[in-house]
């Protein structure tokens, strides 16, 4: 099977990308596929999400995904095995905040992550690569778009976890030409709150853009919080949670789309 590259994006903070892209790659990597996880945030949070803080600080103190693209070199040497069988990770490190700047001189500076990503594929040692992406739209997040070939929108299902949204779907139409072959896989509604009945208008508004919006709904669940203290995946934490459900659906649901 050839490689598929996934990135979750969405310039709104805390809109579930994160906890959206290590749970859908623990369900897929369950599933019997091999997945890379790319933390692609200085935040470290995908990193967090699968190594306690000591080890995730090590990373970054070592090789990790900023060194590699500064250096503008295969990824393959930062690759960290997790706990998680057909689960590996290239880290992340707070140094990644200084990446634009770095980015900013280089020749042919939208493309940097997919030639540190060409190895991997060329190797086909994975089914898919996820890539997680901080919340801003500038140079490193055009990188990381250019690098995918499906992109993935988590929205916080709250009013104004829409406000913005449009200013996402305004920057995919300026990244087109760097992108051309990026496809929208869908909109994934994150934290939804059952007991609101303001959820029904946040879908509506959700359907009227172009996008797909994914079946499964990931519904407010203090077992996401308490998995991530113990830096595991909810399916493994409490693999009874709604959320752990729910997130199992939605990593079938990606795996039908991202083909
Ligand atoms: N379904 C959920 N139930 C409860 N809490 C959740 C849920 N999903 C995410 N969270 C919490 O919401 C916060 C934001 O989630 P997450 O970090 O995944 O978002 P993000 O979009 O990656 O944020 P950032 O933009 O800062 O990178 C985290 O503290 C996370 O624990
Ligand atoms: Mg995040």
């Amino acid at each position: 099977m050839k490689t598929r590259t996934i990135c979750f994006a969405n310039n709104k903070g805390g809109s579930g990308k994160s906890t959206t892209c290590s749970n859908i790659g623990y369900f897929l990597a369950e599933s019997g596929k091999k997945v890379l996880l790319v933390d692609g945030d200085m935040q470290m949070n995908l990193t967090l999400s699968l190594f306690p803080e000591e080890e995730a600080l090590a990373f970054a103190a070592g090789e990790n995904l900023y060194t590699a693209v500064r250096q503008q070199k295969d990824v393959r040497s930062c690759i960290r095995p997790s706990a998680y069988p057909g689960l590996d990770l290239v880290p992340s490190s707070t140094l990644m905040s200084g990446i634009e700047y770095d980015l900013f001189t280089k020749w042919q500076r939208e493309y940097i992550l997919k030639k540190c990503l060409q190895p991997v594929k060329e190797a086909g040692d994975y089914d898919y690569i996820l890539i997680d992406a901080p919340p801003t739209l500038g140079g490193w997040v055009m990188n990381i778009l250019a690098a995918s070939d499906f992109l993935i929108i988590p929205v916080e299902a709250s009013p104004w976890g829409l406000f913005g949204l449009s200013n996402m779907f305004e920057f995919l139409s300026e990244v087109k030409p760097i992108a051309p072959d990026l496809q929208v896989a869908g909109i994934a509604v994150t934290k939804v709150d059952g007991r609101k009945n303001y959820f029904k208008q946040t879908l509506e508004t959700l359907q009227e853009l172009p996008a797909r919006v994914f079946e499964t709904h990931i519904h407010l669940d203090s077992s996401i919080e308490w998995s991530q203290d113990n830096s595991k995946p909810v399916g493994k934490y409490k693999p009874s949670a709604r959320s752990s459900k729910e997130y199992r659906l939605l990593a079938e649901e990606v795996e039908k789309i991202c083909r």
